[in-house]
């Protein structure tokens, strides 16, 4: 199981990058779902069919990353991001592209003062000694992903895009769960694109699945590490149903909904405001009339950054949450 999670976070796919990682999912799940089929944007959209009410279950399979803007005569990229990427969190990681080149983000001027530092002023090394020789690695427009191990101790995981390809894991591992069980549900499992740059594939993936309600799986912040902001959330204490973010209100049938299969299975939950950021689900509850959707949430420390940090218990209290709501 924890060895699909590593494939899952090491595979590349900066958002509008999406093409392997939806392989990869696809082929994990084509035999245990009625149909499968990739939208126009690029969602890949999976059914367990039912004959009551229509299920959407989402998790954005593209992560954060930078984009080639210019490439100058010495052979180094100029480039721009892709997402919340923070100049502190980029210096010094390395990014890989599509094809598999390796660079390493450097920074121009020695620097005074650490709060200077800007995305302007970086650059990726690929190793390249003149421009010509960069061009046939890289063109304008390339995307890459910060690479980042994955580890795992004490029931902790570390990795690079945590965010979001647990909750793709999540989706799949209730697939799975729900195998030759009966659910009176018609479940939509959406693996969705572009989440980190507007939650953009949300939008459509939404709008074409029109379901009777809606529930987004992703990774959200804690308060539980030395000097971090308030927050009531802590590794290891369950997975979080969300009650508010920057995106959505959620809906409070899908909120009670969630509580009340928790409880009902006790399976240990937390409850989640999180004062910056939002997912998928701000999207589709505004989708057509609105949609009433929520959130359930893995604590994560260090979003956005390559060592992403969960712990698996809430991982697997989250599939069987999701599977228990699938089946009601
Ligand atoms: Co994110
Ligand atoms: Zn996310």
């Amino acid at each position: 199981m924890i060895e699909l999670l590593e494939r899952l976070t090491q595979c590349y796919g900066p958002s509008g990058n999406e093409e392997k990682i939806s392989h990869v999912i696809f082929n994990e799940i084509k035999d245990d779902v009625d149909e499968i089929r990739v939208d126009l944007l690029g969602n890949l959209i999976a059914r367990k069919k039912g004959s009551g009410k229509k299920l959407m279950f989402a998790a954005h399979m593209d992560e954060i990353g930078v984009i080639v803007t210019y490439i100058d005569k010495e052979g180094f990229l100029r480039f721009s991001n892709i997402g919340g990427i923070s100049p502190h969190f980029s210096l010094y990681q390395r990014v890989q592209f599509g094809n598999g080149t390796v660079g390493v983000i450097g920074y121009e001027e020695e620097l005074e003062e650490m709060k200077d530092l800007k995305l302007q002023k970086m650059y990726i090394d690929i190793g390249a000694k003149t421009k010509e020789e960069a061009e046939q690695l890289v063109s304008i427009g390339d995307a890459a992903c910060f690479m980042g191990q994955f580890h795992s101790a004490q029931n902790r995981i570390t990795t690079k895009a945590l965010d979001d390809r647990v909750g793709c894991y999540i989706l799949i591992e209730t697939i799975k769960a729900l195998k030759g069980s009966h659910h009176p549900n018609d479940l939509y499992f959406v693996f969705t694109v572009q989440e980190e740059v507007g939650l953009r594939g949300a939008k459509t993936s939404a709008f074409s699945v029109t379901p009777d309600y809606a529930i987004a799986v992703d990774v959200t912040d804690t308060g539980d590490t030395p000097g971090s902001r308030t927050m009531a959330l802590k590794l290891g204490k369950g997975p979080a149903i969300k009650v508010k973010d920057n995106s959505i209100i959620t809906h409070p049938f899908v909120r009670n909904l969630m509580i009340e299969t928790a409880k009902e299975n006790d399976i240990a939950y937390q409850l989640e405001v999180l004062e910056r950021g939002g997912t998928d689900s701000g999207a589709i509850h505004l989708t057509k009339g609105g949609i009433p959707s929520g959130v359930l949430s893995v604590p994560t420390r260090y979003i956005h950054s390559t060592g992403e940090t969960a712990d698996y218990d809430d991982i697997t209290n989250a599939v069987k949450l999701l599977s228990a709501i699938a089946a009601k």
